[in-house]
């Protein structure tokens, strides 16, 4: 029987309610190359951003517990909705284990971006309605002003992969201008003009100058979204500061592996979905940015 792995030699969990956090997943491999990842995603039970705090709470709890049952050194919660949520009661339940959520890095990505401290922020319903984004902003930064908005059905057009074209177009317009106005985007044509009525309000309302896509799920989409809010938003998500939070929090511990592996290259991302593996693999590679094999994915149950 071979001794247990040094713990800086064990996996990362990373964990979402589908593939929206293989966007973090992708982060993190740039930013931690020599660290081994496995990724769960509870495609089975997607979406959490509609469902109540207590449900999400317990379906995160379950992901988190398979994770740590494979014996991962560290957990990156990689969905803003669990993150919302759950993050109290997973601190709870696994007391030392080096716990990551996004809504704390995603917070800071849209403090460091905005000038006018004008902040929009997109997310699940569950997400939105939490409020944990809005606190941790004006925590930060607490003469912000922050904006939020529920835009659930971007979740279910990720998921289907659909990223462009008029109906992710019309869904983001519907979504966006009651926040950014109807003419906020730079190439307004003619098909602006129908929402003219929804431009946002009074000359001393100020139009956010930063828009945060608090939901993993988002980042797919992030070209129709840009061009809907106009070129001058910074659109921004928590992807690069999770990664970077990891990594700090990694080295705090002692526990990143780059230190004893050298030119091995990147080691294969282990998954595991809880439904609808070739769906997974259909769809991941948008997410990831590389491509994923059906017969990478496990089919486990929680
Ligand atoms: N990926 C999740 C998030 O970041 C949203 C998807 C869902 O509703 O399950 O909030």
């Amino acid at each position: 029987v071979s001794p247990p792995p040094a713990d800086a030699e064990r996996p990362i969990g990373v964990f979402d309610s589908g593939v929206g956090g293989l966007t973090v997943l992708r982060a993190l491999r740039d930013a931690l190359p020599s660290e081994q990842f496995i990724y769960l995603g509870d495609t089975a039970r997607l979406p959490y951003g509609t469902k109540s705090p207590q449900t999400v709470a317990r379906y995160a709890l379950q992901a988190a517990d398979a994770l740590v049952a494979r014996a991962v050194k560290a957990l990156v919660i990689a969905c803003n909705t669990a993150s919302s949520v759950a993050l109290p009661a997973m601190r709870a339940r696994f007391g030392d284990l080096p716990l990551i959520g996004v809504v704390e890095p995603g917070a800071q990505a849209a403090v460091e971006a905005s000038r006018s401290g004008h902040i929009a922020v997109i997310g699940t319903e569950a997400t939105v309605r939490g409020g944990a984004y809005q606190r941790a902003i004006t925590q930060r930064r607490p003469q912000s002003q922050v904006q939020a908005r529920a835009c659930q059905l971007f979740v279910a057009l990720a998921e289907e992969g659909w990223t462009s074209g008029p109906v992710v177009q019309a869904v983001a317009e519907q979504y966006l201008w009651p926040l950014f106005g109807a003419g906020a985007a730079a190439s307004a044509g003619p098909g602006m003009a129908a929402g003219a009525g929804m431009a946002p309000g009074t000359a001393d309302t100020a139009v956010p100058d930063t828009l945060v896509l608090a939901c993993t799920h988002f980042p797919v989409l992030r070209a129709v979204i840009q061009q809907v809010v106009g070129a001058r938003v910074s659109v921004v998500d928590a992807a690069a500061t999770t990664a970077l939070a990891t990594r700090a929090l990694l080295h705090e511990r002692g526990l990143l592996r780059e230190a004893t592996v050298r030119s091995h290259g990147s080691p294969p991302p282990r998954y595991l979905a809880t439904d609808a593996v070739s769906r997974f693999a259909a769809i991941g590679d948008r997410f990831l940015g590389s491509r994923i094999g059906a017969g990478e994915i496990e089919l486990i149950d929680l």
